[in-house]
């Protein structure tokens, strides 16, 4: 069984493993030149590539860097990071995005990244396109969690071309006893990906979206993709047809995330799919105020892109986010140093969003507000 718990005994500074990246690794900035060299080419342009000419994908990163904190000082304390989604509670506000195909970059994948986010008591969200089975994910998941623990181990769904097939996969994720499934609705269509193209990327035969096997394929031309493509009544169905709460992910106008929630979803995950799909759009942390306001301070709301420092999720929270979700990092951590790699990187984050939150005297989760913001960067 994949461990990740031992990186909780260890100085994360100082740290080296066996399969070391090539220099020491102190933040998240680390992990990705590192892993530059553990990932094959088609591969790194598959991970790494935004759609179009990438705007998207740089607006994610430069739209957290224009927003600037307001420490208050003499009001420094050890945080409490804690904090609940749904039903389950975690050590502090993050989980590991859904992300295809990991073993594209570590022979065991999903199990060494559900391990890992186990061990360091944040949540985890199954891609549709695991390459691992999902069964032996979950069990990866049971064997990491510290007893008691309630930690979110969430399905990503793809609303598949025949409906049986949808319903399937959702069966699985109830019987297997994932806490909620993510609905995917910003990538009916794949992004126009020039950098994957034309390093001439393809998956490789042995690594396949193992929970399609035996799925009916999804259509190849445009006008047939579109015509399959998903609607509101797709998600009423789902809806209708779980007992788990459903989320949506990919939702970046108010006005869609208001007609959610009239349907019953229980949040939303403010993404553009790390920029990967329509170019152009803004970044996710300009997106999170509006959405917020629109579904109000009930309904949970989550957000990725472009979060790569412990500053960036303090001020995803301050907007109004409930937490964040971590996309490529978790690639290239994988990469360089397996199970061990994704806990270090997590507890990365976890250290860096304790610093920033002593420094803006926030004692708890719900501390983190737009005070904590200088106003002319924000509002
Ligand atoms: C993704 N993403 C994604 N989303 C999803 O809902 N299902 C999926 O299978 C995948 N697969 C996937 C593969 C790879 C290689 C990447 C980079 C991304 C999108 C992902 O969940 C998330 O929205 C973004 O990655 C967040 O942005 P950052 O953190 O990568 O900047
Ligand atoms: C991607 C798909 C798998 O972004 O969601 O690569």
């Amino acid at each position: 069984m994949v461990q990740a718990s031992t990186v909780d005994n260890m100085n994360a500074s100082t740290a080296r493993v066996a399969t070391q990246p090539s220099g020491p690794i102190f933040s998240l900035a680390d992990y990705e030149k590192a892993s530059r060299h553990m990932i094959d080419e088609g591969v790194w342009h598959y991970i790494h590539g935004g759609a179009g000419d990438g705007i998207t994908l740089a607006r994610n990163r430069s739209a957290f860097d224009d927003i600037r904190l307001m420490p208050r000082v003499l009001a420094a304390g050890l945080p409490d990071m804690r904090c609940s989604l749904l039903e389950s509670t975690l050590a502090a506000p993050i989980l590991l995005a859904p992300l295809a195909l990991q073993k594209l970059v570590h022979r065991d994948g999903e199990l060494a990244s559900v391990a890992a986010a186990m061990a360091q008591d944040c949540g985890f969200v199954l891609s549709t396109l695991t390459s691992s089975p999902m069964a032996t994910v979950a069990h990866s998941a049971a064997s990491a969690s510290t007893k008691g623990a309630t930690t979110p181990l969430w399905f990503q769904l793809y609303i598949q071309p025949d409906w049986q097939d949808t319903l399937s996969l959702i069966r699985r994720a109830e019987d297997l006893g994932f806490g909620a499934l993510v609905i995917t609705v910003d990538a009916p269509i794949t992004g126009l990906r020039l950098a994957e193209l034309r390093a001439g990327f393809s998956v490789p035969e042995h690594i396949q979206p193992v929970e399609l096997a035996g799925m009916k394929a999804a259509p190849t031309s445009l006008e047939d993709l579109l015509a399959a493509a998903p609607g509101w009544h797709s998600i009423e169905a789902v809806c209708a047809a779980t007992r788990l709460p459903v989320m949506l992910k990919g939702v970046l106008s108010p006005e869609d995330a208001l007609k959610a929630k009239a349907l019953g979803i229980a949040g939303v995950i403010v993404s553009n799919h790390g920029g990967r799909v329509l170019d152009g759009v803004p970044g996710t942390i300009e997106c999170l105020p509006a959405v917020r306001a629109a579904v109000g301070p009930e309904m949970t709301v989550l957000l990725d892109g472009g979060v790569r420092r412990g500053s960036d999720i303090a001020k995803a929270l301050c907007l109004g986010a409930d937490a964040v979700l971590i996309g490529r990092p978790l690639m290239q951590a994988l990469a360089c140093e397996g199970a061990l790699g994704v806990a270090r990187m997590l507890k990365i984050l976890k250290d860096e969003l304790a610093m920033v939150m002593a420094l803006l005297g926030a004692k708890r989760i719900k501390d983190l507000n737009r005070h904590c913001l200088w106003k002319q960067s924000c509002c």
